[in-house]
């Protein structure tokens, strides 16, 4: 089969063969064991022909069931038109890894990649053969569930790490069974959701959705990603499910995307809800002609499409057009020639869970997690008596959101973890996240008597945290609060250990205790990594990548935000009328970029190999790290540029480049970043990105509060 025999075959099939291969549904339409299908898809009533047309599944799955559905399919299907199955595995399939804002806070794009390869290898070994993931909206409002499936409130990393997890899952065959198609998502701005409640308004000006939020689709477009998804949010006004400009003007012609376009869950219905559709009918017609070729989740096209095809209202070239680029994803996997792509059990039992992956699973949540704070008390020792206290202490749901086929039997545990290491540790029954009893206070008070310093597994729940997870207060519980004030009476020194989703508001916590770990939801080596870090055996090196405001007040907050005309630090003899609160400070309690280390890194002065150059030159940056600490480390050294005179008011900085340092005690290294005209550029209000010619600062630090290290031109 190739692409010229796909026009062949659309030819053959009838207008209901048509529309399946458009419409996708879950798995539990094809349940094997004869359950009847349950949930939203028992409330839609799907005729035997429409049900053998299917073009795609949604759902949970594994190898067996993958093979009993695609036999029984193409035992029923008229052409023999394989089933494409599909999934969310967006940060692991049963080897679940940190949810992707920790994967960010590696900062190391390889080890990322690294994860998407593992979880490919998994997911099609069960009969997965796409993928929607990675997410790369960026994200400014931690109120907002699903800032943990982001890559954080910076496009750089949103972009690099966006185009990693394409070219881990998809590698450079599809064809290769343990390739995976990519869909990147969700297009667009459903990062900047109003108040950070779900599924709200977006209104972004074309010149921010194209200079903050475009970049990273941009980035994993270019990686090869083979579908992309449609938010639900409307976009200036129109829903992005139907939005022309956006999926037609943009992505198709402008920037010649050749992938498939699906909608979210429910997402063409949803037309109506948002009052630009009269009727399923309308929705329908809307969503086809702005691009639109897969529906997720609704029988909108069966239901609408026949009759519009009567009714000369609708041409069959845009529902040919739509099965073209859904038979193209079956061909691009090679699945008209082998519909099962080699999966068998055993493989699948040779692949999932591999030690092999649980291995890396440790290494990158460790490497994900971000100290916060360590006045000395980290880290601890085997023979100090430990009181692990709080809900997170023994529970295993360190999975958090979308990790729908992980099983909180393979997780390790906080305490798991600290044993195994032989830590001296004691513990309580598990406490809840939002009600601790006076008498579990109390017990916990005894315990840490008992003990010479406190670990306290604090955090959010799994449901707090994801899709339809928004928060207007994101404190942690008060019950959980209550027990940290309770606890710190008790004179011992604390180490909070923190599992959430999203940045908390901590400015009330951070005097109470000795030191924070930002270890957000691990994964299913949690446990293992956490401790790891807390007895001392890795020395944390995560930076973060989403601010953690000093107050929800603070929101939206992120590092690249523009200077204004009365910048707080620039009037300090202008007492009130200037761009501040009266309440708290501008700045947020932990910046873009920042995380500790057990050791200490000196920066050295800059040295530039110049401080001008032309369009075709560069200038080499070069800084020296020195480890002055007793214990090895890694540094995440970090280059932002600020272009000072520019059309558009641009960011007081944005990150250019980040490289990372290993280091031994006293040992020093030069790090070298080039900059060159092309990360001078930037959208001008004709949308065309160019650099000006100008004077440009350059930062050169830890985290992007660091003050400025030079200055460069670029000359005509
Ligand atoms: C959800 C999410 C989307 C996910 C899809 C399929 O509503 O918005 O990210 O991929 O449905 O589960």
């Amino acid at each position: 089969m190739n692409k010229n025999n796909l026009k062949y075959l659309i030819k053959k099939m009838t207008v209901i063969e048509k529309i399946g291969q458009i419409t996708q549904l879950s798995t539990s339409f094809f349940d094997v064991s004869g359950v009847k299908a349950t949930g939203t898809a028992s409330r839609m009533n799907i005729t035997n022909e429409q049900k053998w047309n299917i073009g795609s599944v949604l759902g949970k799955l594994d190898a067996n069931k993958m093979l009993t559905i695609q036999q029984e399919y193409l035992k029923h299907n008229r052409l023999g038109i394989p089933l494409l199955f599909m999934t969310d595995v967006v940060h692991g399939y049963k080897t679940i890894f940190p949810v992707p804002l920790a994967l960010s806070c590696t900062w190391d794009v390889n080890m990322v990649e690294k994860v998407a390869r593992v979880s490919a290898k998994e997911s099609s070994s069960a009969g997965y053969h796409v993928t929607f993931s990675p997410m790369v909206d960026v994200v400014r409002d931690p109120r907002w569930g699903r800032v943990m499936e982001s890559f954080g409130e910076d496009k750089l990393l949103n972009g690099d790490f966006g185009a990693a997890m394409v070219r881990g899952y998809q590698q450079n065959d599809l064809k290769h069974p343990e390739s995976i198609i990519s869909c990147v998502k969700h297009f667009a701005g459903y990062g900047a959701s109003e108040a950070g409640r779900d599924y709200n308004t977006v209104d972004i000006s074309e010149w921010s959705l194209r200079n903050d939020y475009f970049p990273p689709f941009e980035k994993a477009l270019n990686a090869g990603a083979k579908m992309i998804m449609a938010a639900f949010n409307t976009l200036n006004g129109v829903p992005c499910t139907a939005n022309k400009w956006l999926l037609g003007d943009l992505l198709r012609n402008e920037w010649n995307f050749e992938g498939a376009i699906i909608s979210d869950w429910g997402a063409v219905k949803e037309l109506l809800k948002h009052g630009v559709a009269e009727n399923v009918s309308d929705a329908t017609l809307n969503t086809l002609k702005s691009g639109l070729n897969i529906e997720m989740m609704t029988t909108a096209f069966f239901e609408a499409i026949p009759e519009l095809i009567e009714k000369n209202e609708m041409i069959e070239k845009y529902l040919d057009e739509a099965v073209e680029y859904v038979l193209n994803l079956k061909l691009e996997l090679g699945l008209f020639e082998d519909p099962f792509r080699g999966v068998s059990e055993q493989r699948e039992e040779e692949n999932i869970l591999h030690p092999n992956n649980r291995n890396i699973a440790r290494k990158v949540a460790r490497k994900s997690m971000v100290l916060l704070k360590n006045d000395g008390m980290l880290p601890l020792f085997k023979h100090e008596k430990i009181a692990l206290i709080g809900p997170y202490a023994q529970d295993k749901s360190l999975l958090g959101p979308w990790s729908i086929d992980g099983n909180y039997q393979d997780v390790v545990s906080i305490y798991d973890g600290l044993v195994k290491k032989g830590a001296y540790v004691h513990t309580l029954d598990e406490l809840t996240y939002h009600t601790i009893a006076d008498n579990q206070i109390s017990a916990a008070k005894e315990l840490v008597r008992k003990s010479d310093k406190v670990v306290l597994a604090l955090g959010e729940s799994e449901e707090m945290s994801g899709e339809a997870g928004s928060i207007a207060d994101i404190g942690l519980p008060s019950s959980q609060l209550h027990l940290l004030n309770e606890v710190a009476k008790c004179g011992k020194p604390i180490t909070l250990v923190l599992i959430n989703g999203r940045p908390l508001d901590l400015v009330d916590v951070v005097p109470k205790v000795n030191a924070i770990l930002e270890a957000w939801f691990p994964g299913v080596e949690g446990g293992n990594a956490i401790a790891d870090i807390v007895m001392g055996d890795y020395n944390p090196a995560g930076k973060l990548t989403m601010s953690f405001p000093y107050r929800v007040g603070q929101i939206p907050i992120y590092y690249n935000h523009q200077n204004t005309g009365r910048p707080k630090e620039e009037l300090l003899n202008e007492p009130r009328y200037k761009s501040q609160y009266l309440d708290i400070p501008n700045e947020p309690l932990y910046p873009f970029g920042y995380g500790l280390s057990f050791t200490k890194f000196k920066y050295g002065s800059i040295s530039l190999s110049s401080n001008k150059m032309t369009k075709d030159e560069q200038i080499t940056v070069d800084i020296q790290i020195t480890n002055q600490g007793s214990i090895p480390g890694t540094e995440t050294v970090q280059l932002y540029i600020q272009d000072r005179i520019a059309e558009v008011a641009r960011p007081i900085k944005e990150l250019a480049s980040y490289q990372q340092v290993q280091l031994q005690p006293g040992e020093s290294k030069t790090v070298t970043f080039s900059i060159n005209e092309q990360m001078l550029r930037y959208p001008h209000t004709n949308h065309q990105v160019v650099s000006d010619p100008g004077e440009f600062i350059i930062y050169v630090g830890p985290d992007s509060s660091v003050e400025e290290s030079a200055r460069i031109i670029l000359s005509e």
